[in-house]
């Protein structure tokens, strides 16, 4: 599938070596719109090889071209103008403003400036009108470059399959327990000696981001800025012993009665991207299984080419109005797959066009 330039534009990646980082390189590699041209971590990997400087984690080989790429000093001078960023958040918090005032297009994965007002936090399928808000940041007014961010990944499935609930029939409070993925923490993250065969029931500054992000990508466009849905929210979250893939269980009270044949039609009919011929969205946001002892991680991670929540076992809650278990995959729809279809929508509104072209003119 082309875009409207002839040839692919060009992204960088800031954090590249980690565990994001190798998931955008696995993404875009063969990416219709975007070509990878510049790799950027900390100061410990620049001027290596690619292949000397990141431990590659995923299942399928580092591409040879981008093991063979010298990683690049952390500096906007000479990056391109899409950066894909994949840093922690307190190196986010220095970093991602210089790119955006050099007039870079930030698509973050880090919770540095998610709940900033001006700061669109954006999931494609639910809240594209956000992405307004690019105007109102000073660096969009002075050099054309901005930062757009994407939820943590314990929100991202729950909002995916909170989103076509709540345009129904309203969500008044939401109660959700999570199990998390440790690659959720990078590499090499929580230590084996503490995870396996074990349970962890705290993982640092989560809960407070799952429950303000999922009202604020649930909220509504007001001018310039995010009303947050105005419902209650109780999160508690959990690191277990998976891979990859969180799941969680799920139960909300609506604002308005709904039959289980109701809530399932809601969720098959939930395409709001059809038609946009965004390449990495997938046809079906969430897909409904079946099976009584589902979904699980390991069988049903990858959905929808890792980008579909999946949604199973609706049943009605004892406490509250309907119950069920979403998973999503935390590094592709949670993180890198997230950035890139934010990348997609960007340059489909035209967003991300003028700051491409301006960098291929100088
Ligand atoms: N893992 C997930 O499922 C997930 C999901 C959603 C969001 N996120 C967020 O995405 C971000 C990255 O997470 P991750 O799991 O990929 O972490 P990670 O595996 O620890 O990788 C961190 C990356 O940041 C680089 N870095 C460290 N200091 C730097 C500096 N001063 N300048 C430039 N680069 C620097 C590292 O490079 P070196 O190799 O050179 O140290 C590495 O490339 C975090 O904010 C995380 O919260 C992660």
């Amino acid at each position: 599938m082309q875009n409207k330039h002839s040839s692919a534009i060009e992204v960088g990646i800031l954090g590249a070596t980690g565990m994001v980082g190798q998931r955008f390189i696995q993404l875009l590699e063969n990416h219709p719109w975007f070509r990878i041209v510049w790799l950027a971590a900390s100061y410990r990997s620049a001027g290596k090889r690619y292949e000397d400087a990141a431990k590659w984690r995923l299942d399928t080989p580092c591409p040879e071209r981008i093991a063979q790429m010298t990683i690049s000093p952390n500096t906007p001078e000479g990056a391109p103008r899409v950066i894909f960023a994949a840093l922690d958040t307190d190196i986010a918090l220095e970093l991602e403003p210089r790119f955006a005032a050099a007039g870079c297009a930030v698509v973050s994965n880090s919770s540095a400036f998610r709940m900033v007002p001006n700061v669109p936090l954006v999931i494609p399928e639910v809240n594209a009108d956000h992405l307004h808000l690019i105007e109102a940041q000073s660096w969009r007014q002075q050099s054309g470059g901005y930062i757009v961010t994407n939820p943590n990944c314990s929100a991202i499935g729950l909002v995916m399959a909170l989103k076509p609930i709540q345009e129904r029939f309203g969500v008044e409070q939401i109660f959700v327990t999570t199990m998390q993925a440790v690659s959720g923490a990078g590499y090499p993250g929580v230590a084996s000696m503490d995870i396996l065969g074990n349970v962890v029931p705290f993982i640092k500054n989560e809960e407070q981001k799952m429950e303000a992000e999922t009202l604020k990508l649930l909220g509504t466009l007001d001018a310039n800025t995010i009303r947050p849905l105005a419902a209650r929210m109780s999160a508690h979250c959990n690191r277990v012993a998976v891979e990859d893939g969180h799941t969680e269980c799920v139960s909300i009270k609506l604002s308005r009665p709904a039959t289980r044949e109701e809530m399932l039609a809601a969720w098959a009919e939930f395409k709001p991207l059809a038609g946009q011929h965004l390449p990495t969205a997938p046809a079906q946001p969430v897909e409904w299984v079946a099976q009584e002892d589902r979904p699980q991680p390991r069988l049903d991670k990858n959905r929808g080419n890792g980008m579909a929540a999946t949604v199973g076992r609706l049943r009605p809650c004892g406490l509250l109005d309907w119950k069920f278990t979403v998973l999503s995959h935390n590094t592709i729809r949670g993180a890198a797959g997230a950035a890139i279809v934010n990348a997609e929508l960007l340059l489909s509104l035209g967003k991300l066009e003028p700051i491409a072209l301006a960098a291929a003119q100088t």
